[in-house]
């Protein structure tokens, strides 16, 4: 269920049964030629919705824009800087956990957010350590990349092998074209396989990955593929829930 398309109602009667729920998180961030600006908020949204029907896990809104500065030398790339990320999850886990959510499963789409969602959780920690004391309430806080689960890696490395590459992915292309199968582009890729290695900032990614992929070729990308990596990555997620959810 959706937190957003669920009545007041709907969430009380949710909160006697399951303190728990997913919060997707992606970016909005150029993703080579074809991919989609949208891609990582688009593949983290759909994979929670669907693992979320099946462990009757509520979802929260979806954090469309994260960490994406390397990325602002391409039109359409928006980020937040980490500071305003910190405090937006401060606030949406502090305002759900008012009403008595407790656990808190985010589900990536960028990797590029990992390190600010974890600085966002100590803070939260050290926040209720310091307003309740011995009385705080005992909030947990996950995150995964929806790519990590084993049943989605196998698949992915089964489709696309060494020419998966680390940024706009035949895998997340594929995804986000089944969510919107009316909005896959073509475009001619040159080399196919994109270049790898380490950058530094904005204009230093953009030099060494002038069309903006890095490693991969998401011209294997499909909406059929995305098809089988969604119900995948949304059975890995649901497994992962439900630990999480009867973890001591
Ligand atoms: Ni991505």
């Amino acid at each position: 269920m959706r937190l957003q398309l669920a009545s007041w109602p709907e969430v009380q009667e949710y909160l006697t049964d399951s303190t728990g729920i997913m919060m997707p998180i992606g970016s909005t961030e150029q993703h080579g030629p074809t991919g989609l600006i949208g891609t990582d908020a688009i593949t983290a949204e759909e994979i929670s919705w669907r693992a979320g029907e099946l462990v009757n896990a509520l979802v929260g809104p979806t954090i469309s824009v994260g960490m994406a500065h390397h990325h602002l030398e391409f039109p359409g790339t928006m980020t937040l800087r980490p500071t305003t990320l910190v405090a937006l999850i401060r606030d949406y886990i502090e305002s759900l956990a008012s009403h008595g959510f407790r656990r808190f499963l985010f589900v990536n789409g960028h990797g590029g957010n990992l390190a600010t969602v974890g600085a966002a959780f100590y803070e939260i920690y050290q926040e209720f350590r310091q307003a309740h004391g011995a009385d705080a309430p005992a909030l947990r806080c996950r995150v995964l990349n929806w790519w990590d689960g084993s049943k989605v890696r196998a698949l992915s490395d089964d489709l696309f092998g060494s020419r998966l590459g680390n940024h706009a992915t035949p895998s997340e292309v594929s995804v986000a074209a089944f969510a919107y199968p009316g909005y896959v582009k073509h475009a001619e890729l040159d080399p196919p396989v994109a270049p790898t290695g380490r950058f530094y900032d904005a204009r230093d990614y953009r030099r060494r990955f002038p069309d903006g992929r890095i490693g991969s070729d998401p011209s294997m990308a499909t909406p059929a593929h995305g098809e089988r990596l969604l119900v995948a990555a949304a059975a890995d997620l649901a497994e992962a829930y439900r630990q999480f959810m009867n973890e001591d």
